[in-house]
Protein backbone atom coordinates (compact mmCIF):
# COMPACT_ATOMS: atom_id res chain seq x y z
CA UNK A 1 0.00 0.00 0.00
CA UNK A 2 0.84 3.46 -0.98
CA UNK A 3 2.63 5.52 2.37
CA UNK A 4 0.09 7.77 3.92
CA UNK A 5 2.74 10.10 3.58
CA UNK A 6 3.04 10.20 0.18
CA UNK A 7 -0.75 10.62 -0.11
CA UNK A 8 -0.54 13.71 1.74
CA UNK A 9 1.83 15.24 -0.43
CA UNK A 10 -0.92 14.75 -3.33
CA UNK A 11 -3.21 16.79 -0.94
CA UNK A 12 -0.99 19.50 -0.92
CA UNK A 13 -0.38 19.60 -4.29
CA UNK A 14 -4.24 19.57 -4.66
CA UNK A 15 -5.68 23.15 -6.93
CA UNK A 16 -8.95 22.19 -5.31
CA UNK A 17 -7.48 21.75 -1.65
CA UNK A 18 -8.99 24.71 -0.15
CA UNK A 19 -12.54 24.52 -0.87
CA UNK A 20 -12.47 21.83 1.65
CA UNK A 21 -12.59 24.57 3.85
CA UNK A 22 -16.28 25.85 2.55
CA UNK A 23 -17.88 22.90 3.89
CA UNK A 24 -18.78 21.69 7.35
CA UNK A 25 -16.68 18.35 8.57
CA UNK A 26 -17.05 16.28 12.01
CA UNK A 27 -14.06 15.03 13.74
CA UNK A 28 -12.42 11.63 12.83
CA UNK A 29 -15.21 11.21 10.16
CA UNK A 30 -14.74 10.59 6.32
CA UNK A 31 -17.83 11.25 4.30
CA UNK A 32 -17.48 9.12 0.79
CA UNK A 33 -21.32 8.58 0.36
CA UNK A 34 -22.02 7.88 -3.13
CA UNK A 35 -23.20 10.67 -3.50
CA UNK A 36 -26.91 10.24 -2.27
CA UNK A 37 -26.05 13.71 -0.11
CA UNK A 38 -23.87 16.13 -0.53
CA UNK A 39 -22.08 17.95 2.41
CA UNK A 40 -23.27 21.35 4.08
CA UNK A 41 -21.33 24.32 2.51
CA UNK A 42 -20.77 26.57 5.67
CA UNK A 43 -22.14 29.16 4.59
CA UNK A 44 -25.80 27.92 3.85
CA UNK A 45 -25.88 27.79 7.69
CA UNK A 46 -26.04 31.45 7.81
CA UNK A 47 -28.03 31.87 4.59
CA UNK A 48 -30.66 29.74 5.74
CA UNK A 49 -30.56 31.87 9.14
CA UNK A 50 -31.13 35.17 7.16
CA UNK A 51 -33.84 33.84 5.37
CA UNK A 52 -35.75 32.07 8.49
CA UNK A 53 -34.80 35.04 10.95
CA UNK A 54 -34.82 37.99 8.41
CA UNK A 55 -36.54 37.52 5.40
CA UNK A 56 -39.53 35.32 7.06
CA UNK A 57 -39.21 36.47 10.26
CA UNK A 58 -39.02 40.63 9.74
CA UNK A 59 -40.30 41.16 5.96
CA UNK A 60 -43.07 37.90 6.30
CA UNK A 61 -44.91 38.56 2.74
CA UNK A 62 -42.68 41.31 1.40
CA UNK A 63 -39.75 38.96 1.27
CA UNK A 64 -41.84 37.63 -2.09
CA UNK A 65 -40.80 40.91 -4.05
CA UNK A 66 -38.00 41.52 -2.42
CA UNK A 67 -36.31 38.41 -2.69
CA UNK A 68 -38.02 35.14 -3.05
CA UNK A 69 -39.57 35.47 -6.44
CA UNK A 70 -36.53 36.51 -8.45
CA UNK A 71 -34.64 33.22 -6.66
CA UNK A 72 -35.17 30.55 -9.32
CA UNK A 73 -34.23 32.99 -11.99
CA UNK A 74 -31.01 33.57 -9.80
CA UNK A 75 -30.63 29.65 -9.87
CA UNK A 76 -31.20 29.05 -13.11
CA UNK A 77 -28.87 32.38 -13.90
CA UNK A 78 -25.87 30.21 -12.69
CA UNK A 79 -26.79 26.49 -13.74
CA UNK A 80 -26.87 27.77 -17.07
CA UNK A 81 -23.15 29.04 -17.12
CA UNK A 82 -22.30 25.27 -15.46
CA UNK A 83 -24.40 23.49 -18.51
CA UNK A 84 -23.54 25.75 -21.71
CA UNK A 85 -26.92 26.80 -21.97
CA UNK A 86 -29.38 29.91 -22.06
CA UNK A 87 -31.02 30.86 -18.36
CA UNK A 88 -34.81 30.59 -19.84
CA UNK A 89 -34.14 26.78 -21.03
CA UNK A 90 -33.90 26.05 -17.06
CA UNK A 91 -36.22 25.56 -14.28
CA UNK A 92 -35.86 24.97 -10.60
CA UNK A 93 -39.05 23.37 -8.50
CA UNK A 94 -40.30 19.75 -7.74
CA UNK A 95 -38.39 16.78 -7.28
CA UNK A 96 -36.64 14.96 -10.00
CA UNK A 97 -39.41 12.33 -9.95
CA UNK A 98 -42.29 15.04 -10.43
CA UNK A 99 -40.09 16.30 -13.17
CA UNK A 100 -39.55 13.54 -15.35
CA UNK A 101 -43.59 12.77 -14.64
CA UNK A 102 -44.41 16.22 -16.22
CA UNK A 103 -41.62 16.62 -19.14
CA UNK A 104 -42.12 13.10 -20.02
CA UNK A 105 -46.26 13.75 -19.61
CA UNK A 106 -45.81 16.50 -22.24
CA UNK A 107 -43.45 14.80 -24.77
CA UNK A 108 -45.82 11.73 -25.19
CA UNK A 109 -49.15 14.22 -25.57
CA UNK A 110 -47.26 16.70 -28.49
CA UNK A 111 -47.58 13.44 -30.31
CA UNK A 112 -43.87 14.54 -31.92
CA UNK A 113 -42.59 11.11 -31.25
CA UNK A 114 -43.52 7.52 -31.56
CA UNK A 115 -45.44 6.08 -28.85
CA UNK A 116 -42.69 4.18 -27.63
CA UNK A 117 -40.97 4.99 -23.88
CA UNK A 118 -37.40 3.51 -23.73
CA UNK A 119 -35.37 2.80 -20.43
CA UNK A 120 -32.68 0.65 -19.55
CA UNK A 121 -32.08 -1.42 -16.62
CA UNK A 122 -28.77 0.70 -15.38
CA UNK A 123 -31.31 3.57 -14.64
CA UNK A 124 -32.42 4.64 -11.19
CA UNK A 125 -35.51 3.27 -10.15
CA UNK A 126 -38.23 6.08 -9.96
CA UNK A 127 -37.55 6.44 -13.82
CA UNK A 128 -38.76 3.12 -14.13
CA UNK A 129 -41.90 3.69 -12.23
CA UNK A 130 -42.63 7.13 -14.02
CA UNK A 131 -42.31 5.21 -17.34
CA UNK A 132 -44.45 2.46 -16.00
CA UNK A 133 -46.74 4.49 -14.58
CA UNK A 134 -47.54 6.55 -17.61
CA UNK A 135 -47.88 3.80 -19.83
CA UNK A 136 -50.61 2.64 -17.98
CA UNK A 137 -52.32 6.25 -18.01
CA UNK A 138 -51.80 6.06 -22.05
CA UNK A 139 -53.31 3.56 -24.00
CA UNK A 140 -51.35 2.03 -27.08
CA UNK A 141 -48.04 3.21 -25.27
CA UNK A 142 -45.23 1.09 -25.71
CA UNK A 143 -42.48 0.39 -22.92
CA UNK A 144 -39.26 -1.45 -23.24
CA UNK A 145 -36.29 -1.52 -20.78
CA UNK A 146 -33.48 -2.74 -22.27
CA UNK A 147 -31.36 -5.39 -20.72
CA UNK A 148 -27.65 -5.90 -20.90
CA UNK A 149 -26.70 -8.90 -19.11
CA UNK A 150 -25.04 -7.06 -16.18
CA UNK A 151 -25.42 -3.63 -14.34
CA UNK A 152 -22.01 -2.41 -15.23
CA UNK A 153 -22.24 -0.75 -18.56
CA UNK A 154 -23.99 -0.47 -20.98
CA UNK A 155 -23.94 -1.97 -24.81
CA UNK A 156 -23.95 0.98 -26.72
CA UNK A 157 -24.07 -1.09 -30.06
CA UNK A 158 -27.60 -2.91 -28.50
CA UNK A 159 -29.69 -0.09 -26.99
CA UNK A 160 -28.98 1.82 -30.67
CA UNK A 161 -30.48 -1.45 -32.50
CA UNK A 162 -33.18 -0.82 -29.95
CA UNK A 163 -34.08 2.75 -30.78
CA UNK A 164 -33.00 2.21 -34.68
CA UNK A 165 -36.35 -0.86 -34.35
CA UNK A 166 -38.78 0.56 -32.04
CA UNK A 167 -37.87 4.46 -31.82
CA UNK A 168 -39.67 6.90 -29.24
CA UNK A 169 -38.96 8.91 -25.88
CA UNK A 170 -35.95 7.56 -23.98
CA UNK A 171 -34.54 8.22 -20.40
CA UNK A 172 -31.52 7.81 -19.54
CA UNK A 173 -29.16 8.33 -16.44
CA UNK A 174 -26.42 10.34 -17.56
CA UNK A 175 -24.06 8.88 -14.83
CA UNK A 176 -26.22 5.63 -14.06
CA UNK A 177 -26.67 5.38 -9.97
CA UNK A 178 -24.87 1.91 -9.34
CA UNK A 179 -21.97 1.76 -11.11
CA UNK A 180 -21.80 5.06 -12.61
CA UNK A 181 -21.48 4.44 -15.80
CA UNK A 182 -21.03 7.22 -18.69
CA UNK A 183 -23.37 7.31 -21.73
CA UNK A 184 -21.47 8.93 -24.90
CA UNK A 185 -24.61 11.36 -24.46
CA UNK A 186 -23.81 13.63 -27.70
CA UNK A 187 -23.58 10.43 -29.72
CA UNK A 188 -26.88 9.30 -28.61
CA UNK A 189 -28.76 12.14 -28.84
CA UNK A 190 -27.44 12.58 -32.49
CA UNK A 191 -28.60 9.08 -33.07
CA UNK A 192 -31.69 9.37 -31.53
CA UNK A 193 -32.82 12.76 -33.32
CA UNK A 194 -31.72 10.80 -36.70
CA UNK A 195 -34.10 8.21 -35.83
CA UNK A 196 -37.21 10.59 -34.78
CA UNK A 197 -36.60 9.80 -31.54
CA UNK A 198 -35.61 12.24 -28.49
CA UNK A 199 -33.56 11.06 -25.40
CA UNK A 200 -34.52 12.60 -21.65
CA UNK A 201 -31.49 12.80 -19.96
CA UNK A 202 -31.55 12.06 -15.92
CA UNK A 203 -28.18 14.32 -14.42
CA UNK A 204 -28.56 13.36 -10.65
CA UNK A 205 -25.24 11.84 -11.06
CA UNK A 206 -23.56 13.59 -13.33
CA UNK A 207 -24.10 17.42 -12.75
CA UNK A 208 -21.48 18.73 -10.42
CA UNK A 209 -19.45 15.56 -11.28
CA UNK A 210 -18.78 15.56 -15.05
CA UNK A 211 -18.86 18.56 -17.18
CA UNK A 212 -21.87 19.01 -19.52
CA UNK A 213 -22.35 21.40 -22.75
CA UNK A 214 -26.28 21.23 -23.54
CA UNK A 215 -25.08 23.07 -26.70
CA UNK A 216 -22.45 21.08 -27.89
CA UNK A 217 -24.34 17.56 -27.23
CA UNK A 218 -27.22 18.42 -28.70
CA UNK A 219 -29.07 17.80 -25.54
CA UNK A 220 -32.96 18.67 -25.90
CA UNK A 221 -34.49 17.60 -22.61
CA UNK A 222 -32.84 16.76 -19.13
CA UNK A 223 -33.36 17.05 -15.65
CA UNK A 224 -31.60 15.92 -12.19
CA UNK A 225 -31.91 16.84 -8.54
CA UNK A 226 -29.50 19.26 -6.72
CA UNK A 227 -28.69 17.14 -3.45
CA UNK A 228 -25.87 14.69 -4.88
CA UNK A 229 -22.77 16.59 -6.29
CA UNK A 230 -24.48 20.35 -5.91
CA UNK A 231 -24.70 20.26 -2.64
CA UNK A 232 -27.74 22.06 -2.31
CA UNK A 233 -29.21 20.31 0.79
CA UNK A 234 -31.90 17.17 1.61
CA UNK A 235 -34.98 17.37 -0.56
CA UNK A 236 -33.28 20.41 -2.57
CA UNK A 237 -35.57 21.64 -5.75
CA UNK A 238 -34.60 20.00 -9.42
CA UNK A 239 -33.91 21.51 -12.48
CA UNK A 240 -35.59 21.17 -15.76
CA UNK A 241 -34.14 21.98 -19.02
CA UNK A 242 -35.75 21.90 -22.03
CA UNK A 243 -34.29 23.28 -25.27
CA UNK A 244 -36.44 26.18 -26.70
CA UNK A 245 -36.96 25.43 -29.88
CA UNK A 246 -38.89 22.18 -28.61
CA UNK A 247 -40.78 23.64 -25.56
CA UNK A 248 -43.42 25.39 -27.92
CA UNK A 249 -45.30 21.94 -28.27
CA UNK A 250 -45.32 21.06 -24.52
CA UNK A 251 -48.09 21.79 -22.32
CA UNK A 252 -47.76 21.05 -18.46
CA UNK A 253 -50.30 18.10 -17.86
CA UNK A 254 -50.61 20.37 -14.01
CA UNK A 255 -52.17 23.64 -15.19
CA UNK A 256 -51.08 25.50 -11.81
CA UNK A 257 -51.14 29.34 -11.03
CA UNK A 258 -47.43 29.46 -10.94
CA UNK A 259 -47.53 28.28 -14.41
CA UNK A 260 -49.40 30.75 -15.84
CA UNK A 261 -48.66 33.82 -17.94
CA UNK A 262 -49.33 36.11 -15.27
CA UNK A 263 -50.28 34.36 -11.20
CA UNK A 264 -50.93 37.48 -9.93
CA UNK A 265 -53.95 38.54 -12.22
CA UNK A 266 -55.48 35.66 -10.70
CA UNK A 267 -58.13 35.10 -13.69
CA UNK A 268 -59.99 32.14 -13.97
CA UNK A 269 -59.04 30.73 -16.65
CA UNK A 270 -55.70 29.17 -17.33
CA UNK A 271 -53.38 30.80 -20.29
CA UNK A 272 -49.73 29.42 -19.90
CA UNK A 273 -46.41 31.29 -19.48
CA UNK A 274 -44.70 31.75 -23.09
CA UNK A 275 -41.62 30.29 -21.81
CA UNK A 276 -40.20 27.32 -19.41
CA UNK A 277 -42.03 28.72 -16.50
CA UNK A 278 -45.08 26.96 -18.03
CA UNK A 279 -43.82 23.70 -16.03
CA UNK A 280 -44.23 25.88 -12.71
CA UNK A 281 -46.76 24.07 -10.73
CA UNK A 282 -46.92 25.47 -7.18
CA UNK A 283 -45.45 28.35 -4.84
CA UNK A 284 -41.82 27.27 -4.72
CA UNK A 285 -40.38 25.91 -1.73
CA UNK A 286 -38.16 28.46 -1.09
CA UNK A 287 -36.19 27.53 1.81
CA UNK A 288 -34.38 24.47 0.31
CA UNK A 289 -34.13 26.60 -3.01
CA UNK A 290 -32.14 29.01 -0.89
CA UNK A 291 -29.76 26.90 0.12
CA UNK A 292 -28.90 25.41 -3.37
CA UNK A 293 -27.40 28.72 -4.51
CA UNK A 294 -23.95 28.44 -2.23
CA UNK A 295 -23.71 25.02 -4.11
CA UNK A 296 -23.70 26.34 -7.31
CA UNK A 297 -21.44 29.08 -6.47
CA UNK A 298 -18.49 26.69 -5.44
CA UNK A 299 -18.56 24.59 -8.06
CA UNK A 300 -18.70 27.46 -10.86
CA UNK A 301 -15.54 28.77 -8.41
CA UNK A 302 -13.78 25.33 -8.95
CA UNK A 303 -14.07 25.23 -12.33
CA UNK A 304 -16.19 21.66 -13.65
CA UNK A 305 -13.04 20.64 -15.47
CA UNK A 306 -10.75 20.86 -12.54
CA UNK A 307 -13.50 19.02 -10.58
CA UNK A 308 -13.44 16.19 -13.03
CA UNK A 309 -9.31 16.06 -13.68
CA UNK A 310 -9.25 15.56 -9.96
CA UNK A 311 -12.02 13.14 -9.65
CA UNK A 312 -10.40 11.19 -12.06
CA UNK A 313 -6.91 11.16 -10.47
CA UNK A 314 -8.94 10.27 -7.36
CA UNK A 315 -11.19 7.49 -9.19
CA UNK A 316 -7.70 6.10 -10.61
CA UNK A 317 -6.36 5.71 -7.25
CA UNK A 318 -8.57 3.78 -6.09
CA UNK A 319 -9.37 1.74 -8.56
CA UNK A 320 -5.56 0.68 -8.39
CA UNK A 321 -5.74 0.02 -4.69
CA UNK A 322 -8.50 -2.01 -5.09
CA UNK A 323 -7.05 -4.16 -7.31
CA UNK A 324 -3.71 -4.52 -5.75
CA UNK A 325 -5.03 -4.80 -2.44
CA UNK A 326 -8.55 -5.91 -1.87
CA UNK A 327 -9.43 -8.04 -5.02
CA UNK A 328 -8.05 -10.93 -3.03
CA UNK A 329 -10.18 -10.60 -0.70
CA UNK A 330 -12.98 -10.72 -2.53
CA UNK A 331 -13.79 -7.51 -3.36
CA UNK A 332 -14.49 -7.00 -6.97
CA UNK A 333 -14.64 -2.74 -9.42
CA UNK A 334 -18.12 -2.87 -10.47
CA UNK A 335 -17.81 0.74 -12.13
CA UNK A 336 -16.05 0.68 -15.60
CA UNK A 337 -12.68 0.08 -16.27
CA UNK A 338 -12.09 3.24 -18.19
CA UNK A 339 -12.39 6.76 -17.09
CA UNK A 340 -14.27 8.05 -20.04
CA UNK A 341 -16.68 6.09 -19.59
CA UNK A 342 -16.65 6.39 -15.75
CA UNK A 343 -18.56 9.51 -13.72
CA UNK A 344 -17.58 10.49 -10.30
CA UNK A 345 -18.30 7.28 -7.92
CA UNK A 346 -16.66 3.50 -7.31
CA UNK A 347 -18.91 1.11 -6.88
CA UNK A 348 -16.92 -2.32 -5.30
CA UNK A 349 -18.81 -5.54 -4.54
CA UNK A 350 -18.43 -8.02 -1.65
CA UNK A 351 -20.81 -11.01 -0.27
CA UNK A 352 -20.59 -9.39 2.67
CA UNK A 353 -20.84 -5.87 1.46
CA UNK A 354 -24.09 -4.49 3.91
CA UNK A 355 -22.05 -5.76 7.18
CA UNK A 356 -18.77 -4.20 5.87
CA UNK A 357 -20.93 -0.96 5.17
CA UNK A 358 -21.66 -0.85 9.23
CA UNK A 359 -18.31 -1.68 10.37
CA UNK A 360 -16.71 1.05 8.16
CA UNK A 361 -19.37 3.52 9.40
CA UNK A 362 -18.77 2.80 12.82
CA UNK A 363 -14.91 3.17 12.70
CA UNK A 364 -12.68 1.47 15.48
CA UNK A 365 -9.35 2.60 17.47
CA UNK A 366 -7.28 2.33 14.46
CA UNK A 367 -9.47 4.21 11.85
CA UNK A 368 -11.45 7.25 11.43
CA UNK A 369 -15.34 6.52 10.88
CA UNK A 370 -16.03 6.15 6.83
CA UNK A 371 -19.47 6.85 5.48
CA UNK A 372 -20.21 5.02 1.84
CA UNK A 373 -23.33 4.10 0.80
CA UNK A 374 -24.80 0.27 0.00
CA UNK A 375 -27.05 -0.68 -2.94
CA UNK A 376 -28.68 -4.16 -2.49
CA UNK A 377 -27.30 -6.33 -3.15
CA UNK A 378 -23.69 -6.55 -2.73
CA UNK A 379 -22.45 -3.08 -3.60
CA UNK A 380 -20.51 -0.30 -1.45
CA UNK A 381 -20.47 2.66 -3.06
CA UNK A 382 -18.10 5.37 -2.88
CA UNK A 383 -18.26 8.54 -3.78
CA UNK A 384 -15.45 11.35 -4.82
CA UNK A 385 -16.63 14.44 -4.28
CA UNK A 386 -13.49 16.66 -5.27
CA UNK A 387 -14.47 19.81 -3.55
CA UNK A 388 -14.21 18.17 -0.18
CA UNK A 389 -12.65 14.40 -0.69
CA UNK A 390 -9.03 14.44 -0.15
CA UNK A 391 -6.45 11.74 -1.64
CA UNK A 392 -6.11 10.55 2.54
CA UNK A 393 -9.81 9.77 2.63
CA UNK A 394 -9.67 7.71 -0.44
CA UNK A 395 -6.61 5.66 1.41
CA UNK A 396 -8.18 5.50 4.53
CA UNK A 397 -11.14 3.60 2.79
CA UNK A 398 -8.64 1.29 1.49
CA UNK A 399 -6.90 0.84 4.26
CA UNK A 400 -10.05 0.08 7.01
CA UNK A 401 -11.83 -2.35 3.97
CA UNK A 402 -9.05 -4.76 3.86
CA UNK A 403 -8.49 -4.29 7.88
CA UNK A 404 -12.37 -5.36 8.58
CA UNK A 405 -12.49 -8.48 6.50
CA UNK A 406 -9.16 -9.68 7.35
CA UNK A 407 -9.80 -9.25 10.70
CA UNK A 408 -13.67 -10.57 10.08
CA UNK A 409 -14.63 -7.49 12.19
CA UNK A 410 -17.66 -7.21 10.05
CA UNK A 411 -18.97 -10.13 11.77
CA UNK A 412 -20.35 -8.26 14.48
CA UNK A 413 -22.80 -6.16 12.80
CA UNK A 414 -25.99 -7.17 12.08
CA UNK A 415 -26.70 -8.54 8.50
CA UNK A 416 -30.52 -6.84 8.63
CA UNK A 417 -30.50 -3.87 6.52
CA UNK A 418 -31.60 -0.58 7.90
CA UNK A 419 -33.81 1.84 5.40
CA UNK A 420 -31.85 5.10 4.57
CA UNK A 421 -28.11 3.46 3.40
C1 LIG B 1 -30.60 9.06 -10.98
C2 LIG B 1 -31.69 9.49 -10.03
N1 LIG B 1 -32.85 9.93 -10.52
C3 LIG B 1 -33.85 10.32 -9.71
C4 LIG B 1 -33.72 10.28 -8.34
C5 LIG B 1 -34.89 10.65 -7.47
O1 LIG B 1 -34.90 11.99 -7.27
P1 LIG B 1 -36.04 12.67 -6.35
O2 LIG B 1 -36.13 11.89 -5.10
O3 LIG B 1 -35.50 14.05 -6.15
O4 LIG B 1 -37.30 12.68 -7.12
C6 LIG B 1 -32.52 9.85 -7.79
C7 LIG B 1 -32.35 9.82 -6.32
O5 LIG B 1 -31.36 9.46 -5.77
C8 LIG B 1 -31.48 9.44 -8.65
O6 LIG B 1 -30.31 8.98 -8.17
Amino acid sequence: MIELEAIRLLDLEDPLNQFRNYFFHQDNEIYLDGNSLGKLPIKVISQIENTVKNEWGKQLIRSWNENWLNLPERLSNKYSKLLNTSPDEILFGESTTVRLYQILYALIQSGKYPNHLITDCLNFPTDHYVLQGLTKQFKNLAFTSVEYGQEIQADIDHLKKVIQKTPGIICLSLVTYKSAFLYPIMELNEFADQRGSIIVWDLSHAVGAVPIDFEKSKTKVALGCTYKYMNGGPGSPAFLYVKNTLLQSLDNPIQGWFGHQNPFDFTPEYTAAQDLKRFNNGTPSVLSMQAVETGVDLILKAGINTIRTKSVKQSEMLIEALKNELSPLEFSLQSPENKSERGSHIAIAHPHAWQICQALISGDDKSPKIIPDFRPPSIIRIGITPLYTCFEDLWWVVYQLKNIVESKSYLKFDKKKSQVT
